[in-house]
């Protein structure tokens, strides 16, 4: 994977930063990317140890623009942008009859619109390139719903219906998108849900425990690598068994 670059939003810390690591480890040259701009200084910081070349960038992958700076300057420090891997994400969980606009705003402007604005920004490059692998990190919620997540789980569906199309639109071009969908993972997004739910999550899980960010990072480097090159369009349940 030498002198391939991979991008990674919302790598400042939780999932993204366990991805990046991992994709640093496979020899990948790193974008750390995320809103957190102090965190992004840190954790390109830390990729040092892996011996590759990273960059941090600050972007808030809501504003088209910030995006857009965001791969131009991939492209010009780099010369190539091979691998984007969509993760930045937020909640904002509440019944929905409770469910302020401007939380159903905020949850579908970050997990389905900033994904579509990476994609499209990323895609242009790549077509040029004529290869390219996307990854999107979606949610067990997208597909099986949950209680308190009408936002999240309608935004986490979209980025399964977005995928498919995506890698329709772009498979001429030797571009492959696919998506993985996470069931409990232990990170700051999910220290704060409270005991019960935790405990009902854990119910529901074969494997009888929590993933770990790592859990997510070794399958989203697989889906990168030439081992999966005939994949794509695909939805990767990462989830101890949670939904079969
Ligand atoms: N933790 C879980 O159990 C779980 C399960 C399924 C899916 N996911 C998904 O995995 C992804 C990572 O989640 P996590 O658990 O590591 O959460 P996290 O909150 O630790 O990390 C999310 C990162 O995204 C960044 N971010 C938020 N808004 C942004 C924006 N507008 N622009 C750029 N970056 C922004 C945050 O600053 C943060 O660093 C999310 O898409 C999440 O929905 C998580």
């Amino acid at each position: 994977m030498e002198n391939k670059v991979a991008v990674v939003t919302g790598s400042a810390r939780g999932i993204g930063k366990s991805i990046a690591e991992k994709l640093a480890k496979d020899g990948f040259r790193i974008v750390i990317c995320d809103i957190m701009e102090d965190e992004v200084v840190k954790t390109a910081k830390e990729m040092e140890q892996f011996g590759t070349k990273t960059i941090g960038v600050k972007v808030d992958v809501t504003k088209i623009e910030d995006v857009e700076k965001l791969f131009e300057e991939t492209v010009s420090t780099f010369g190539s942008v091979d691998v984007l891997v969509n993760n930045a994400g937020i909640t904002r969980d509440t019944l929905l009859i409770r469910m302020k606009e401007s939380d159903w705003d905020a949850v579908i402007a970050v997990n389905l619109k900033g994904t579509f604005n990476c994609t499209k920004a990323a895609a242009k490059y790549m077509m040029k390139q004529r290869s390219g692998k996307i990854v999107n990190i979606s949610s067990v919620v997208g597909v099986m719903g949950n209680v308190g997540q009408a936002n999240y789980s309608a935004s986490k569906g979209g980025v399964i219906s977005l995928t498919k199309s995506a890698a329709k639109e772009l498979a001429a071009r030797n571009i492959t998108v696919n998506a993985v969908a996470p069931g409990y993972i232990e990170t700051e997004m999910t220290k704060v849900l409270p005991d019960a739910a935790k405990e009902s999550f854990l119910n529901l899980i074969p494997l009888k425990r929590p993933g770990q960010p790592e859990d997510v990072a070794n399958v989203v480097s697989f889906l990168i690598s030439p081992a999966a090159d005939y994949v794509t369009g695909q939805v990767i349940n990462i989830d101890g068994g949670m939904v079969m």
